[in-house]
């Protein structure tokens, strides 16, 4: 079959929608950038339909969950290396710790999932000792459920809407490459061939 933009874009979706849901698919750990030119691996939870939004979980009380806030640009690279698919994404992210979406997510979200949010010391916090800031009891075993409750106001989502996506497929031929890009969420993409 003749590789078309339309197929390109719906295979790249597809890719970082099944990334979401596999655990182990390369893709499911991308790297996250924010506008201070920081960065940092973090669990893709939901890649949506068309793209609108890209959904990760974080704690509040991490430096950027202050960075984002309302709106700011972000950055997402992932990379699979068994099919040679490199997938660059840019869009407006933004921090919701409460609503639908973050409501539903924590909902979810099983005890040792939450686990992380009970730490007594947020994300980049400067701790006396190394450790993982969590309480000495529940060092060795994940809390109940009951024992999670606390931690909600940790916890939240960054929603990324994707605004472009650049497209890398490496081949010992030299590889193809396309990109993606539209003015706002929901706006049709206009794609192009790129040389690689
Ligand atoms: C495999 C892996 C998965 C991670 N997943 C997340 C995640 O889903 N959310 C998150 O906030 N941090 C995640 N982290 C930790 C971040 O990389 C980072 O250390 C932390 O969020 C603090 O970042 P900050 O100081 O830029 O806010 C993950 C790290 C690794 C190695």
């Amino acid at each position: 079959m003749d590789l078309t933009l339309d197929s390109v874009l719906a295979e790249a979706i597809s890719r970082l929608q099944l990334a979401a849901r596999d655990r182990h698919h390369a893709m499911h750990t991308p790297v996250v950038a924010t506008p201070d030119g920081d960065m940092r691996i973090m669990v893709l939870r939901e890649a949506s339909e068309g793209l609108s939004t890209l959904r990760f979980h974080t704690d509040l009380r991490s430096p950027k969950t202050a960075l984002i806030g309302q709106g700011a640009p972000v950055g997402v690279l992932a990379y699979d290396p068994v099919d040679r698919v490199q997938l660059r994404m840019r869009g407006e992210g933004r921090i919701e710790q409460y609503g639908s979406i973050a409501d539903a997510a924590w909902d979810r979200a099983n005890a040792s999932s939450r686990r992380c949010y009970l730490a007594g010391t947020g994300p980049s916090g400067v701790l006396a000792a190394p450790g993982s800031a969590l309480p000495d009891h529940l060092l060795h075993r994940a809390p109940t459920l009951d024992e999670t409750l606390p931690a909600r106001e940790n916890f939240c989502v960054l929603l990324v809407e994707v605004r472009s996506l650049d497209w890398l497929h490496l081949t010992h031929e030299g590889g193809t490459r396309a990109r993606f890009t539209r003015s706002q969420a929901n706006a049709p993409w206009q794609g192009a061939w790129l040389a690689p």
